[in-house]
């Protein structure tokens, strides 16, 4: 056992004190949003075929009907701009458009995104926005778009205090707005000027860091955060690591709330650079942390074990949970049983769900396989530090919210009828058109014998008590407490 880093006055960045914030007032993001985008996988090669074979895999794999929606296209979409200064699609990779494109995805009862850079070009160097905002936000209404990506590549200087990025960022703000269509507006400056600070009247959601790389971790000068590196988890970087943009946001859990989150980036599950148990932490956390959930991996060739971790409801359930309240890191510890790149920590995250229920998440980021134990004194440290929290004094039931992963055989069954026939998925873990659609079911309270939404049972904890769960190497523990009925006391 190592050294214990986290202290009570880092635990304090934590608590809920940014009570009375406004958010963006355009209705959207109330949950993180969740969808799928082009670049991880295809980068500069976008195209009409591509994305809509995508939106069609979205439906028929079953992912829309999870809450699965946005597909959004990353950069180099376009050609330019014309002679009256508006934005033209590259008409060889959209024949028909970008209104001819948002036109089938809304056919599919999807929503469409689109992208752009605060400055006066994009990062691959096609037209930027930077003083085109008003003529680009009209158009993307006129277009059908729902949704924007807005990076911050070529912004000419115009940052290095919070006001200067405020400006830039809220200038497209105020054009969306003014277009009167509600467009989600996903803020990418990649934690420069401390975003959660500035960004949450403005934006629905702002990343953390630097671009997320397809890695556990990583040794990388351009994004510290490991003692090597003095600690320095405040540099946003780029070019991270999962175990690195988890150390950076666990700073701002409390800055997020419905409407404004903070984004810990794409998804990296089904890219190829994890294995299973770094794919499960890595869906885990961003669940947890109420990150944005977009996928961007190819689905045309999923594999089973990758649907099964993108599916797995109980943990969809957690991400679009009605509090909106993001997990906070309650300690951290080095353990000696390091990796090749020298890392070895592992750390507890708790925080509170609808209903009065509490996830916790034990991190192993050791390279063995281990139990880990947590004190129901530490899982409800936020609710009253030093065990007087009133839950501490509860028993509690434990649900594992992986124990019912789907099997890679019904995986491959959705896969391959989808394959087979476009037709819808025959195995799906759970008929939420049946019970009114992905946002009312993950509004409710999951029922205790939902095994879908709750995983299974997997023991309990007296007051007092210790949680303990098995992790593996690179794993995590998801687990869901719900209070144990009162009736004996009640009589
Ligand atoms: C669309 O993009 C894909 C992937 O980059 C490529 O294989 C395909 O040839 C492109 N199709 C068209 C019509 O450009
Ligand atoms: C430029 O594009 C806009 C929007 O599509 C269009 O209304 C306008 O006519 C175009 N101008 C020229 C000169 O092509
Ligand atoms: C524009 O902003 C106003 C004031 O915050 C808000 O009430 C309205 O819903 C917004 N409209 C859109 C389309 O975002
Ligand atoms: C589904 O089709 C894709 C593309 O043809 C292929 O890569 C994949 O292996 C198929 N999956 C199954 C389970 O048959
Ligand atoms: C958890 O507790 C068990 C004893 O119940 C102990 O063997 C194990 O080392 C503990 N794990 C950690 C990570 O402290
Ligand atoms: C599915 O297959 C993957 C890769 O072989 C494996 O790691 C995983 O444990 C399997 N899932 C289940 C539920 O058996
Ligand atoms: C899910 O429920 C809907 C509505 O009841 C039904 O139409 C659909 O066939 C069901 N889907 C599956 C895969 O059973």
């Amino acid at each position: 056992m190592g050294r214990r880093i986290a202290t009570a006055a880092l635990l304090l960045f934590g608590l809920n004190a940014l009570k009375g914030v406004v958010a963006l007032d355009n209705g959207l993001a109330i949950t993180p949003q969740m969808g799928w985008n082009t670049w991880n996988s295809f980068g500069c090669s976008l195209n009409e075929t591509v994305i809509l074979d995508a939106a069609e895999k979205l439906v028929s794999l079953g992912f829309k009907d999870l809450g699965y929606e946005y597909v959004v296209l990353d950069d180099c979409w376009s050609a330019g701009r014309n002679a009256s200064g508006y934005l033209v699609p590259d008409p060889a990779k959209f024949p028909n458009g970008i209104d001819g494109l948002a036109e089938k995805i809304h056919a599919l009862g999807l929503k469409i995104g689109i992208y752009s850079s605060a400055g006066t070009m994009t990062c691959a160097r096609y037209a930027g926005s930077l003083g085109y905002e008003e003529k680009d936000a009209a158009l993307w209404a006129s277009w059908g778009i729902d949704y924007l990506k807005y990076d911050n590549c070529y912004n000419q200087g115009q940052e290095g205090t919070p006001k200067l990025s405020y400006d830039r960022y809220n200038a497209m703000g105020q054009a969306l707005n003014k277009t009167g269509r509600p467009i989600l507006y996903s803020l990418c400056n990649w934690g420069v000027d401390g975003p959660w600070n500035f960004a949450s009247t403005i934006a629905n959601s702002w990343r953390t860091s630097g671009d997320l790389l397809n890695t556990w971790d990583r040794d990388d000068a351009n994004c510290p955060c490991s003692e090597l590196e003095g600690l320095d988890c405040k540099t946003p970087g780029y070019k991270c690591s999962i175990l690195n943009v988890i150390n950076k946001a666990v700073y701002y859990p409390s800055k997020a709330f419905p409407g404004a989150w903070n984004d810990l980036d794409m998804l990296q599950v089904g890219n190829g650079g994890l294995t299973d148990d770094e794919a499960v932490a890595h869906m885990s956390l961003w669940a947890a942390f109420k990150s944005p959930l977009l996928m961007t991996n190819v689905l045309s060739n999923i594999d089973p074990p990758t649907l099964s971790i993108l599916q797995n409801p109980a943990v969809l359930a957690v991400s679009q949970d009605p509090v909106g309240s993001s997990v906070n890191r309650i300690w951290r510890y080095y353990v000696d049983d390091v990796d090749a790149n020298g890392y070895g920590e592992i750390q507890l995250f708790s925080g509170g769900l609808a209903g009065g229920d509490q996830l916790v998440l034990l991190l192993n980021a050791g390279s063995k396989d281990r139990t880990m134990n947590a004190t129901l004194e530490d899982i409800f440290w936020e609710d009253g530090p030093g065990g007087t929290a009133s839950q501490v004094q509860q028993s509690w039931d434990v649900y594992d919210l992986w124990a019912n992963r789907m099997s890679n055989e019904t995986a491959a069954a959705i896969i391959n009828a989808a394959n087979s026939t476009g037709s819808a998925a025959p195995a799906a873990p759970i008929n939420m058109t049946a019970l009114g659609g992905a946002k009312h079911v993950y509004s409710q309270v999951p029922p205790s014998d939902s095994k879908a939404l709750m995983g299974t049972k997997v023991g309990s904890v007296q007051p007092s008590g210790t949680v303990k769960a098995f992790v593996k190497a690179h794993g995590v523990a998801m687990l869901r407490l719900r209070q144990q009925s009162q009736k004996k006391d009640e009589l």
